[in-house]
């Protein structure tokens, strides 16, 4: 039975001493009850020792717990250095490599027409007026009847403006909201009124189907043309610089009376006239003029006690002539290398 033991041990050390893969814990299990288990080897060796004499019996035994300790020994050392090369392979695996440069987190920005259009709000507000806003999807009425549009009047056409029904559109400018703001409010008014509108054209480099406009509404006792010409001077030498001029030329509106178009300054030739002006030396920006009594009186408000101007200025173009930017459809293609420019 000596023997016996002394076999089961060596073999035991023998399977044991052989190099196990990280992943080989079960094979480990396996060996354990193998030789260990209810019915191992040194179990079926030690339900012999009944045979045995007295004398050889306590020498059997411990012999048999000695080979039962070195075993177990072994097994727990085996399986604690399986346990480390898991831990030194999975520290090896997930190595973070801290020099490596980090990963840039794009940050946006403001689309060029946004800022602008935050700049303007921010000027207008600093001459008293507030940001009123209203519907794209628009009444005829507001768009063009109630603005003194005659009944034949060529933006009427479906050939230049978007209809929905008969009556209603999306609107071809902010004009719109003067009516709205003027059968609200009482004098005095001071409203700004940024927005999207809409026109049946063809797209190239300066027009677009959508495009912005920025209204402007002043009514109160008094106002005079020369209060636009100011207000709109004021607005360009900010948001131009302090030698940029503007220029009103005398042009027809349905809706104002005196109307005016208003231009800007080239900024590439200062006046001079150059490619990007078209030898004009000036730039138009915006249609302006004094509100018609017709539509001071459509919206409720006396025309023989109050007066006001009003405008309505391309933002877009404003935009381009800022950053001279000489194709509008870079505005709306939202290409990120145009865009982060800015
Ligand atoms: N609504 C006009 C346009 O879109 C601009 C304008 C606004 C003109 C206000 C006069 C007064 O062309």
């Amino acid at each position: 039975m000596k023997e016996k033991l002394e076999q089961i041990l060596e073999k035991a050390m023998r399977e044991l001493n052989h190099a196990f893969a990280i992943d080989e814990v079960d094979k480990l299990d396996i060996l354990r009850v193998g030789f260990l288990g209810k019915k191992g080897e040194l179990t079926s060796v030690l339900k012999q020792m009944g045979g045995l004499s007295a004398e050889e019996r306590p020498v059997v035994g411990k012999l048999a717990n000695d080979v039962r300790e070195q075993i177990e020994t072994k097994l727990s050392e085996v399986s604690a250095e399986l346990k480390a090369q898991k831990v030194r392979k999975a520290m090896e695996d997930e190595k973070i490599d801290v020099t490596l440069p980090g990963k840039k987190r794009a940050i946006g920005r403001l689309h060029p027409l946004t800022a602008v259009m935050n700049e303007i709000e921010e000027i207008f507000l600093g001459m008293g007026f507030e940001v009123a806003s209203g519907p794209e999807v628009e009444y005829v009425y507001y768009n063009f009847d109630a603005l003194n549009s005659p009944p034949d009047h060529p933006a009427r056409d479906i050939t230049d403006t978007f209809y929905i029904t008969d009556d209603i559109l999306l609107r071809c400018h902010t004009s719109t909201v003067q009516v709205r703001v003027m059968e609200t409010q009482k004098p005095p008014i001071r409203i700004i009124s940024p927005g999207r509108v809409y026109r049946s054209d063809a797209v190239d480099a300066t027009h677009s189907p959508i495009f912005h406009q920025i209204e402007g509404l002043y009514i109160d006792k008094g106002v005079t043309m020369s209060d636009l010409a100011g207000t709109l001077d004021e607005l360009m030498k900010r948001l131009y610089g302090g030698d940029c001029k503007i220029r009103l030329r005398p042009h027809h509106f349905p809706f104002t009376e005196p109307s005016a178009e208003v231009d800007v300054m080239c900024f590439k030739c200062a006046g001079q006239g150059c490619s990007m002006c078209k030898q004009e030396g000036y730039i138009e920006l915006l249609g302006a003029g004094m509100v018609h009594p017709k539509v001071l009186k459509n919206c409720g408000i006396d025309p023989e006690v109050y007066s006001g101007f009003a405008f309505g200025m391309g933002l877009d173009r404003v935009v381009m002539r800022r950053y001279g930017i000489t194709d509008l459809r870079l505005l709306y293609e939202n290409d990120v290398r145009f865009l982060g420019q800015f």
